[in-house]
């Protein structure tokens, strides 16, 4: 049997659903919910945008990096993660040993269509297709080393709420 209490972590690349989702699994569950970029656009006061803009992506990456490891420590939570925070091996570990995970896997495809209109992502700024495969094919092998569940993100929200609900009956 596996231990369920513990911080359940959404993570997948841009786009995989991971605030929606997590947003009603917590409802549901009665957990409290966190989006690490939320939190981390409070603490600075600057959107994700400006962020990127003003001090780069590893600063950006050293407040995630702390955010999650703070967030990770409250058991009873659902934390919707950013979608480059495998990309730091503590995070990757942390995850792993702490949380039950679960990682939204997408198509290119998705990401394109459903980030048409968005600009609010700075790693997709420029050639926004070559920008989605590279980072997925360069992100493919961390969500899954750091995954204990890998779950078909293309499909209906409702369908996916459904599928780690039975996950989490079956194990409980
Ligand atoms: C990023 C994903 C974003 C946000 C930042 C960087 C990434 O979060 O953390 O723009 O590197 O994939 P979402 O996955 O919620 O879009």
């Amino acid at each position: 049997m596996l231990d369920l209490y513990k911080p359940i972590i959404l993570i997948g690349f841009m786009a995989s659903g991971k605030t929606t989702i997590g947003k009603r699994l917590a409802e549901i569950l009665g957990r409290n919910f966190v989006d690490t970029d939320v939190l981390i656009e409070e603490k600075e006061g600057l959107s994700i945008s400006e962020i990127f803009k003003r001090y780069g992506e590893g600063y950006f990456r050293d407040i995630e990096e702390k955010t999650i490891l703070t967030a990770i420590e409250d058991k009873n939570t659902v934390i919707a993660t950013g979608g480059g925070c495998v990309t730091r091996e503590r995070v990757r570990k942390a995850l792993k040993d702490k949380g039950l995970v679960f990682w939204l896997k997408v198509s290119p495809e998705a990401v394109l269509s459903r980030t048409a209109d968005d600009n609010t992502r700075p790693l997709l700024e420029g050639d926004r297709e070559a920008r989605v495969r590279f980072l997925l094919f360069q992100r493919e092998s961390l969500y899954r080393e750091t995954a204990d569940y890998t779950i078909d993100a293309t499909k209906s929200p409702e369908d996916i709420i459904n599928e780690i609900l039975g996950i989490l009956e079956r194990e409980a």
